[in-house]
Order: structure tokens, then C-alpha cells, then sequence
């Protein structure tokens, strides 16, 4: 063969070789080679994202000819675009490109892909990151064999506001155990990254997005640096340092600055002093947005302003394909930064394998095998009872002994279906609902049809009482009242805020109507976030907080009327008595005129027309046993730098069930350089005895659990005394303890 001839051999001839040597150079070396062949438009890209055109999670922009921008290299990522066979058609068109570099996809998987596990904050009530890496790892599992290489979760936004219907999607409202969390759903999600069944997470909404003024979604946010840094930052830093692959930018702005085009959060936190090194994403539209904000006057400024902060992709908004370009060609935007950007990109292409395999994640027979795996409707419904939580029981009408002989189960979602997803859960092409397991069916499958009675009663919204009558006649019919009552599942979730936090249409009425039958009632509510239901916490004897469950609801919710599982779930976000009380939260500062009880009102901080305490506190929960804690012990009382104290306590089940119990530890700094919390979570551990059984539970101390970030912004503990306190919830310490750090 001559040289001429081997010259005009066709490309791929040469392609073995060139994988040959591309095996041998580091993933930076392939970034690096690619980017030198790369034109600038190629480059920007990598840094566009689009919505594909079938399902939208914000306001759509249509593109006359995406397949064809898709083919000249200008588009680096789809988001929205599920299942094999669309993944596949779009990554065919991808690589007609120049330099065939695959497209990432990405999709909102927040709490499962085909099997639904309940909505986020419901999971984190488990208290259980373990269970949670389970759950994200099934996810993972699931919607990787469909396509899908990136999903834009954890959401780890600290919230303190139920007003707020984002909640519904995070960990609420604590830092410690938010950032556990967070590191678990990391790890879940990512797997091994570059194996074909793991995703690449994004923690999401850098920054402080959850603290929205009012809880109105996308609303400004203005916060001192200290409450940032030592609140609604950490989970951030976990699922940094858990090695999330992408972080997504968010829609408020900070201090005055949007976050989009905030350098402070992007380019000195994230970027400076946490070394990140995957990419950023802005939230959706959120550059453009940044016009609405009024910190830039057009499309040329707001990628301008986003590319020098930091936001590595445009999700959505088109600013950097229009303007990027001319601004790099003005000198504006050194090429230096789209380098960086785009590399960030490439990168995680690399890591992924998409360049050896573009449809590695694209496997029709394996999506078929794991979307229909029953080991992970399993794991669902284990998630799914532990994430209940039992809110009330006087009378010990829980649970439903097995002799009862007949049961009425009323409400308007008794028999819904689709309802118990929640929000945020994807629309699957080619599967239909009947995989959800409804309210009734669970009860159907654990107590049979022949002992269950059923009448609607209302619909969750309206005025139309028309039938309560075939309620009561239901009600008066059986031995025991389940109902079943809450919000719709679209009411709480993105662009979800309501004022009013209560439950809608006749609901309230429907089961104080139910109560003057004298049968054992038994509520159930269903919702996204805590809601504010006084007549009920006073008058039903037995309530059941069932948030949304995912597919497996109904089995999961028979489990725990039954007793076959004792509820074990607390509360991460405290339930406020009234909507004036909002922002309510266990961690807050004592001021300089405590109220310790609601009746010394006099010139103290409090309300003159209502309680200073939640309804329901951080850290509630209810178990069909009881427990008790005694010996508490610490090995010494006086802790030096570096050192460490090891505490230990008894708790004993003195109940008549097995059941979990959550032990909580707090701390309290008494005296520092900086006001500090009354108490903040610090350790827990959950404990499972059979009834009389004892177990010794064990926590170390350490400067870590003692430390904050100053004035300064250091990391630090200080010297001083502090209170240990252990509890069954924020409010319920049982036992306490004091120690000193020198
Ligand atoms: C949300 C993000 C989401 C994105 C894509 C935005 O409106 O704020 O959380 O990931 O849409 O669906």
C-alpha cells in the first residue's frame, strides 16, 4: 500500500488507531486535544442546552430547525428527552456533526424514574441515607437504561417556609442532616460514574433559593453571609465533596445579585475555595431572566454576566448561542473562559464513556429488564411506609386490629391514582399508570374487598357537600373510619406557592362530620409540605401523614394501618399552628428577650395571639410503642483541640410492639464570637428494639460537630461551655448534659 492510497482511506480505517493512542492520554489530554480542533461555535456549543419538544418544565421556546442546529455542533445537551428510542434518534442526529460529539441528557429524575419513590421530603423524614442511596440508586439504575445520562437532582435547598411549594423537593429545613442527604443522593445517583448505570447528580439551586421571600417561588433572597454559610450552604458542600458530577445555578437573586451571574457564589465559593471541578448549569431560562431581575439590559449582557460568573450552560435561554460568539470577537469574553466552560463540559462527556459508546446508556433490552424489576416496587414500598409519619394517636386506635370486621375508606383520594406521584414525576413513554399501586388497592390487597367500604365523600377542591351523606352512611356502616384527604399533587412543587396553607374545599368538613359518628376516625393526609389543619390536630383521634408515596402508596400505607410496619418516621420541617408564625424552625437564635413559655408575653419575643411553638416539631414522630432514655454518660467533660468525647445513653422499647426510634442529639454553643443557635442537630441514630429491649447507643464529639463559620468565614470551634441535649424531637429532650471546650 502506497502512502498516497493509505492517505485516502476512509476514515474509520484510522479509527482503531486513533482509539489506540486516545486510550493512552488522560481525560484532560482528550479535552484538550478535542477543544484545539474545535471552532469557537462549536465550542459555545457545548454550552447550549435545549428543552426536546414533548414535555416542558418551563416556559418553551420552539426552534424551527433544532435537528439542524443539533448536526452544526451548536447544541451540546437536551434536557426532557426520556427513553430509548427518542434518546437515540436525537444522539443519531449528533453525531452527522463535524466532530461527533455526543449530546448529554438530562431529566428532572427527583424521586424515581418509572418507579416513583415518595417526593424528596417525604424520604427525608426517613432519616435513613442509607435508605435514600438505595432509593436514588434505583433511579439511577432505571433511567440510565433509558437514555438518560444526567438527572438535576439532589435538590438540596435548605427551606424554612411551607409556604413555599419547592419543599416538597428537598430535605427541609436542617443543615446536618440535609447534608447527609445530599452526599447519599449523590452517591446513589453517580454510582460508578462511567459505568452504564450511573448518572451524574446535580446539586441544585446554588444558591439559597429555598429562603425566596414570602415562600413565593423565584423570588428575591437577602441573607447574610453567616446564616449562608452556615445553613444553606453545607448541603451544597456534601454533595460537593460526595463528588456530584454538575451543580445548577437558581433563579432568585442574592444580596441583589442574580445567582446566575453571581462570581461570589460561582466563581470564589464553588468554584475558588471549594474546587469544584464538573460543570455549572443555570437553571431554566434563568440567564435570560436576568433581564426581568434589571442587573442587565439585554441578551448580549446577561451571557456576558453568566459566562464571566461562572455558568458554564444555558439552559434554555439561547443567550450564549446568540451573543458568545460576538462577545469573545469584541475581546468582551477572553476565549480563555469558553475554553474552561466548554472543557468543564467535555469532561464529564469523557468520564461518561459517550465518546468511546455514544448509546451505552441507550439499551432497549435493558431498559425493558429494569423498568419492570420488582426487587425496586419493593424497595419502593420499604421506603414508601418509613417515610410516614404518625402525627397523632390517642387511644391507641393505630393500628387497624386484624379482627376488625369491616373498614370504611372515604375520601377524595382513597381510589386516585396518578395522585400519589406527587409532583416532579416523569411522564414514561409507552407506560401506563395501572403500576401504581392507589390507596385502595393497598387496602384491597392486605384486608381483601370484602371487609372495605368506599364512598367518595367530596372532591379536594369545591364547595359540593352533596356526598357527605353517603359518607356517613358508610362511616355508620363499619367498625373503623379511614380517610383520606390533602392536597392535589400539583399543589405543591415548582411555581406551587400557596398563602394559604390549609386544606382545600370541604376536606376539613367532610371529617369533622365523619367524628360525629362516633366510629374510630383514622386521617390520612396526603400533601407536598406541612399544611396547617387546627381542627383536625384537636379533634381526630388518630392522623397519618402520608405526603406523597410514589407507585407503591397504597401497599405501603396498608403496612402502616396494619401495623405490619410501625411508623418511624420525623418530621425535617416543622409544621407551623398558623401561617403567621412562618418562618418557624427549631435552630433559630434566642434573642435578647426569650420567651420560654407562650404565657410570659410581657415585653418578651413572641406573638400576642398565638404560640411562639410549632404544631408539630423538627424531629416529631409517633411509634405504635414507646421508649425510654436514661444513663446518659460522657466519658469526660472537657474537650481539647482535636480531642473527642464519647457519649453514650440507654434507650429502652417500654412498649408492647417492636419499633425504630430516632435518638437526637443537639448541641449548643452558650457563649461565642457569633450568636449561635439554641440547638442544632448534631448526630442521630436510629435504633430498632423488640419490646423490654435495651440497647446502648454511642456519639462521639468532636471540634467538627462543635464547629461554625465565624465573621471571618472560618470553619472553626471555639472555647466554651456547650449543652448536649438528647431528644425524641427538637422540643422533647430527655436527657442533658454540659462540656466545656478549652
Ligand atoms: C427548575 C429546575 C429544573 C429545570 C429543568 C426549572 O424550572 O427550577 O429545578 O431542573 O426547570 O426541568
Amino acid at each position: 500500500m502506497n502512502l498516497k492510497r493509505l492517505f485516502f482511506q476512509p476514515a474509520f480505517l484510522f479509527l482503531p488507531l486513533f482509539s489506540a493512542f486516545s486510550q493512552q492520554l488522560t481525560v484532560d489530554q482528550k479535552v484538550a486535544d478535542l477543544l484545539s480542533r474545535m471552532t469557537l461555535e462549536e465550542k459555545i456549543g457545548q454550552m447550549n442546552q435545549y428543552n426536546d419538544d414533548w414535555i416542558a418544565t418551563g416556559p418553551v421556546t420552539l426552534d424551527a430547525d433544532k435537528a439542524g442546529q443539533i448536526r452544526n455542533g451548536q447544541v451540546g445537551s437536551l434536557l426532557n428527552c426520556v427513553g430509548t428510542a427518542r434518546t437515540r434518534k436525537w444522539q443519531e442526529e449528533a453525531l452527522k456533526s463535524r466532530l461527533k460529539i455526543p449530546l448529554l441528557f438530562g431529566q428532572d429524575v427527583i424521586h424515581g424514574y418509572k418507579t416513583t419513590f415518595p417526593i424528596p421530603l417525604a424520604e427525608s423524614c426517613t432519616w435513613d441515607p442509607e435508605l435514600l442511596k438505595k432509593s436514588a440508586r434505583v433511579a439511577a439504575v432505571e433511567a440510565s437504561s433509558a437514555g438518560i445520562h444526567w438527572t438535576f437532582a439532589p435538590m438540596v435547598d435548605i427551606a424554612r417556609d411551607p409556604r413555599w411549594g419547592r419543599v416538597m423537593e428537598g430535605s427541609g429545613e436542617d443543615p446536618y442532616l440535609g447534608s447527609l442527604i445530599a452526599a447519599a443522593r449523590v452517591t446513589g445517583f453517580q454510582g460508578t460514574l462511567g459505568s452504564t448505570d450511573g448518572i451524574m447528580a446535580c446539586a441544585k439551586h446554588f444558591a439559597a433559593y429555598g429562603a425566596a421571600v414570602g415562600g413565593r417561588d423565584y423570588n428575591t433572597v437577602d441573607m447574610s453571609d453567616y446564616l449562608l454559610w452556615n445553613v444553606y450552604l453545607p448541603p451544597f458542600l456534601a454533595a460537593k465533596n460526595a463528588g456530584v458530577a454538575t451543580f445548577m445555578n437558581s433563579f432568585n437573586d442574592l444580596n441583589g445579585v442574580p445567582a446566575t451571574g453571581n462570581a461570589y457564589l460561582q466563581r470564589y465559593i464553588l468554584k475558588g475555595r471549594w474546587k469544584f471541578d464538573g460543570f455549572v448549569v443555570s437553571d431554566w431560562g434563568s440567564i435570560g431572566e436576568m433581564i426581568n431581575h434589571g442587573s442587565v439590559k439585554d441578551g448580549y449582557e446577561a451571557a456576558l454576566s453568566a459566562v464571566t460568573a461562572g455558568s458554564d450552560m444555558d439552559m434554555e435561554s439561547r443567550s450564549y448561542k446568540n451573543h458568545l460568539a460576538t462577545l469573545v470577537k469584541e475581546g468582551k469574553v477572553p476565549v480563555a473562559l469558553i475554553d474552561e466552560a466548554a472543557g468543564r463540559i467535555l469532561k464529564k462527556k469523557f468520564e461518561l464513556g459517550l465518546f468511546d459508546d455514544p448509546f451505552r446508556f441507550c439499551d432497549p433490552e435493558r431498559e425493558k429488564k429494569a423498568l419492570s424489576n420488582p426487587d425496586h416496587a419493593r424497595l419502593a414500598r420499604e421506603v414508601a411506609a418509613k417515610s410516614i409519619v404518625l402525627l397523632k394517636n390517642e387511644g391507641e386506635i393505630l393500628p387497624v386490629p386484624e379482627s376488625v370486621r369491616k373498614i370504611a375508606f372515604i375520601g377524595p383520594l382513597v381510589k386516585a391514582v396518578k395522585q400519589n406521584k406527587g409532583f416532579w414525576d416523569v411522564e414514561v413513554p409507552g407506560v401506563d399508570s395501572s403500576f401504581i399501586v392507589s390507596q385502595w388497592q393497598g387496602l384491597v390487597n392486605r384486608a381483601g374487598a370484602d371487609r372495605l367500604l368506599y364512598a367518595e365523600g367530596c372532591k379536594i377542591e369545591g364547595t359540593d357537600k352533596s356526598g357527605f351523606p353517603e359518607a356517613l352512611r358508610v362511616a355508620e356502616a363499619a367498625d373503623v373510619v379511614v380517610v383520606s384527604i390533602g392536597e392535589r399533587r400539583d399543589l405543591s412543587g415548582e411555581a406551587k406557592s400557596r398563602a394559604n396553607i390549609t386544606l382545600p374545599g370541604v376536606q376539613t368538613d367532610l371529617v369533622l362530620e365523619l367524628l360525629k359518628t362516633g366510629k374510630p376516625v383514622i386521617v390520612l393526609i396526603n400533601a407536598g409540605r406541612p399544611l396547617v389543619f387546627p381542627e383536625l390536630s384537636a379533634k381526630a383521634p388518630a392522623i397519618l401523614y402520608t405526603w406523597w408515596l410514589g407507585s407503591e402508596a397504597g401497599n405501603a400505607i396498608a403496612d402502616v394501618l396494619f401495623g405490619t410496619v410501625n411508623p418511624s418516621a420525623r418530621l425535617t420541617l416543622s409544621f407551623p399552628v398558623s401561617v403567621g408564625q412562618i418562618p418557624i424552625y427549631y435552630n433559630y437564635y434566642n434573642t435578647g428577650r426569650p420567651a420560654t413559655t407562650d404565657s410570659n408575653r410581657f415585653y418578651n419575643s413572641s406573638y400576642l395571639d398565638e404560640s411562639i411553638w410549632p404544631k408539630y416539631e423538627f424531629g416529631y414522630g409517633l411509634s405504635y410503642t414507646t421508649f425510654a432514655y436514661s444513663d446518659l454518660k460522657l466519658d469526660r467533660k472537657e474537650l481539647d483541640a482535636g480531642g473527642k468525647i464519647t457519649v453514650t445513653l440507654k434507650v429502652t422499647n417500654t412498649g408492647k410492639r417492636a419499633g425504630t426510634e430516632t435518638v437526637q442529639l443537639y448541641l449548643r454553643d452558650k457563649v461565642a464570637s457569633m450568636v449561635r443557635p439554641v440547638k442544632e442537630l448534631k448526630d442521630f441514630a436510629k435504633v430498632t428494639l423488640a419490646p423490654g429491649e435495651s440497647q446502648t447507643v454511642t456519639f462521639l464529639i468532636t471540634d467538627e460537630k462543635l464547629a461554625f463559620y465565624n465573621a471571618r468565614l472560618e470553619f472553626a470551634a471555639e472555647p466554651g461551655e456547650f449543652d448536649l441535649m438528647i431528644g425524641a424531637s427538637s422540643r422533647d429532650i430527655r436527657l442533658k448534659e454540659s462540656f466545656t471546650r478549652n
